[in-house]
């Protein structure tokens, strides 16, 4: 698998050139698209999903951000569709559960196709960006947010080196998938118009809560823990074979390289700290408190609280 070869679609390239363009950063060039900020590699994934992706009502659809705990519900809801420990073991979450635009992008749309139901998809794209084609449907959607300031801390850890422009980018919204906040809000806003469709939750509440947030991501998937399964303690060993240690310390992850569009990555980055407010460490409090700033006036009226 690593030694893919990438074969991203080209037919979306001239229509991509058009858009408004920002080098701002270390690793990638982003385009704007409809508010949204994207690498140019992605916006192509991103398009072929629009046109080419097949919904099935059942499909399960992992949306978030950048950074908000991705690997960690694929993980959870992977184990909570298959009830089965296998899988997982051997290897890393983003191989059990696809993630759509990126499979797109390098021209593997085939993978996509040949996932036999119940499926289970992940994505970055933006509510507004989706396809009536999932939008428009029975199709259940699982949202997972986060305090912006550790998604920050999170992604330069990941990506990006902290320099003075990553901070003022990530504020302004010129970051990979950005804004956050305008991100957040449009999941959040659809989660409330049709909450048996779209589930909200949120990093720091599943840390705090795991088995509670684990038997709520399970009734909403339609799979429910049987009582029989609750005595034997099939959910809470879903949750602790899951936790942030026990990911992190299975030799896939802790060894394992993975190739994402045009880089490779070891899977151990994907597992840093797992920890609200890491924040702390990187930040000046001047820093923080501009984020709070934003994140409060952006959030101000939506009922929300992050
Ligand atoms: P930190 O960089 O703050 O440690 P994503 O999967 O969306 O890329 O998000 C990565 C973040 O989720 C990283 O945060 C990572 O450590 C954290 N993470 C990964 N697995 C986790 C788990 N099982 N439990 C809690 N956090 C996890």
């Amino acid at each position: 698998e690593e030694d893919r070869t990438l074969n991203p679609p080209r037919e979306y390239n001239d229509f991509v050139s058009t858009l408004p363009l920002e080098e701002g950063w270390v690793l990638t060039h982003l385009r704007e698209c409809q508010g949204f900020w994207f690498s140019s590699f992605m916006l192509a994934g991103v398009m072929a999903v629009r046109q080419r992706l097949k919904p099935r009502p059942d499909d399960l659809f992992l949306m978030n951000h950048p950074k908000t705990g991705t690997t960690w519900l694929k993980a959870l809801t992977f184990a909570i569709m298959t009830r089965s420990h296998h899988p997982l073991l051997s290897r890393n979450p983003h191989d059990c559960v696809l993630y759509l635009e990126g499979s797109f992008a390098v021209g593997e749309a085939s993978r996509i196709e040949a996932a036999t139901p119940p499926r289970i998809f992940s994505s970055h794209i933006p509510y507004s960006i989706l396809p009536d084609s999932i939008t428009g449907s029975d199709c259940r959607m699982i949202y997972v947010c986060r305090d912006p300031k550790d998604v920050l801390i999170s992604w330069w850890h990941y990506r990006e080196r902290m320099r003075p422009e990553t901070m003022e980018l990530f504020c302004e919204g010129r970051c990979n998938y950005g804004p956050v906040w305008e991100h957040v809000l449009e999941f959040w806003r659809e989660s409330r118009r049709r909450p048996e469709k779209v589930l909200f939750v949120k990093y720091e509440e599943m840390l705090e809560e795991p088995v509670g947030s684990a038997k709520r991501l399970a009734e909403f998937m339609g799979c429910p823990f049987s009582p029989e399964e609750e005595k034997e303690g099939v959910l809470e060993d879903i949750v602790r074979l899951r936790s942030f240690e026990n990911l992190r310390n299975l030799e896939v992850n802790r060894t394992g390289r993975r190739k994402i569009p045009v880089y490779g990555v070891m899977n151990a980055s994907l597992f840093r700290k797992g920890e609200v407010g890491d924040w702390r460490n990187h930040m000046s409090p001047e820093m923080a408190r501009r984020m709070n700033e934003i994140t409060q006036e952006k959030l101000k009226g939506s009922g929300l609280i992050l």
